[in-house]
C-alpha cells in the first residue's frame, strides 16, 4: 500500500491560522501585532528567497516585520550593534539573522547568535534556549524542528514509547528534533556518518527522520514498513530540481506515512517562526509582567 502522503501545505496552514489567532489574542495587551526582524548580511540567492518568503509571512498574518539586508562586506562590529539596536527596539518580538553568513563573518557565527537577547531569539539557536530545551523548559525552539513535531501531532500520529531514529546530528534539525521526540517520551537514536550498521537502526525505528543533506541517502530496505518519514534534506541536484534525503518513490511503497520534497517540512519552518514570534511576544510581555510585579 502506497503511504500517506504528509503534505506541507495543509500543516503550514493550520500552524499559520493558530500563530495569527494566538497573535490576535495577545494584541490587547501587547497594544500591537508581534515584530519580527531579519537580518540578511550578502546575496546569497537561497538566503534571499527565503527572506522575501518570511516577509510575506507576516504580511500574511497581519505582523510587524522589519528587513535588515547589509552589504556582504558588513564587519562583525557592524552586525553586532545592529543587533543590539534590534534587542532594544520594543517594537520587535523576535530577531532571525539569516544563515549562512559570508565567510569573513562565519567563524563569528556563535558569538552574533549570542548577542541576541534569549527572549527573541526565534531561531531557537542561542545557548540558553538549547539548554533550556535540553532540560525540557519552556524555550524557543528551533523552527523545522518545531513544526515537525506539530506536524506529527497535527496528523495524528503517536511518538509516545515509539523508536524514533535521527539520521544526521546538526544543531539546526538533528539534536533539538531529537530533544523534541525525548520530551514527547520516543525512544531516541541519533545516526550520523560514523554510525555503525546504520539501516539496520533505521529499520528499526518507527518515525525515521533523514536531515543528512545527501539525495537517496535513505532506500527502501533501510524503512520498516508502516514507520513515518519525515525527509528534512533540500539537495539541488539540477538547477530547478529539488530533491530531499529519502529516495522517496522506493519508500512511499514501503512507509506508512512521509513527506514529500519539495512540499513537505520545508513549507513548515516559516509557519513555525511565526508562532514563535507570538511566543517571543508572549514571553517578553510576561517578563515585563513579572519585574514589575
Ligand atoms: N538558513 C536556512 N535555514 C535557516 C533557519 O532556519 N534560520 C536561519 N537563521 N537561517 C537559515
Amino acid at each position: 500500500m502506497t503511504a500517506r502522503l504528509l503534505e506541507g501545505k495543509l500543516f503550514a496552514r493550520m500552524i499559520k491560522d493558530e500563530a495569527k489567532q494566538a497573535a490576535e489574542a495577545l494584541k490587547p495587551s501587547l497594544g500591537r501585532m508581534p515584530g519580527l526582524a531579519v537580518v540578511i548580511v550578502g546575496e546569497d540567492p537561497a538566503s534571499q528567497v527565503y527572506v522575501r518568503n518570511k516577509e510575506r509571512a507576516c504580511e500574511e498574518l497581519g505582523f510587524f516585520s522589519a528587513l535588515i539586508a547589509l552589504p556582504k562586506e558588513t564587519c562583525k562590529e557592524e552586525l553586532l550593534a545592529e543587533i543590539d539596536r534590534l534587542n532594544a527596539n520594543r517594537r520587535i518580538d523576535g530577531i532571525l539573522v539569516q544563515l549562512p553568513l559570508p565567510r569573513h563573518l562565519a567563524e563569528a557565527e556563535a558569538e552574533i547568535i549570542e548577542r541576541i537577547d534569549p527572549r527573541k531569539d526565534v531561531d531557537g539557536f542561542h545557548p540558553v534556549n538549547i539548554g533550556r530545551l535540553v532540560a525540557g523548559e519552556r524555550s524557543l525552539v528551533p523552527c523545522t524542528p518545531a513544526g515537525c513535531m506539530k506536524m506529527l501531532a497535527l496528523a495524528g500520529i503517536p511518538v509516545e514509547g515509539k523508536r524514533a531514529v535521527i539520521i544526521g546530528r546538526s544543531n539546526i534539525v538533528g539534536k533539538p528534533i531529537s530533544h523534541l521526540l525525548l520530551a514527547e517520551n520516543a525512544t531516541v537514536t541519533i545516526c550520523h556518518s560514523r554510525t555503525e550498521n546504520l539501516p539496520a537502526i533505521a529499520r528499526e525505528a518507527d518515525i525515521l527522520v533523514a536531515a543528512v543533506g545527501r539525495p537517496n541517502f535513505v532506500t527502501a530496505d533501510m524503512v520498516k514498513p508502516g514507520a513515518t518519514v519525515i525527509d528534512v534534506g533540500i539537495n539541488r541536484i539540477a538547477p530547478k530540481k529539488l530533491v530531499g534525503d529519502v529516495d522517496f518513490e522506493a519508500v512511499r511503497e514501503i512507509a506508512g506515512a512521509i513527506t514529500p520534497v519539495p512540499g513537505g517540512v520545508g513549507l513548515l519552518t516559516i509557519a513555525t517562526l511565526m508562532a514563535n514570534t507570538v511566543e517571543a511576544a508572549r514571553l517578553q510581555m510576561e517578563g515585563k509582567r513579572e519585574r514589575t510585579k
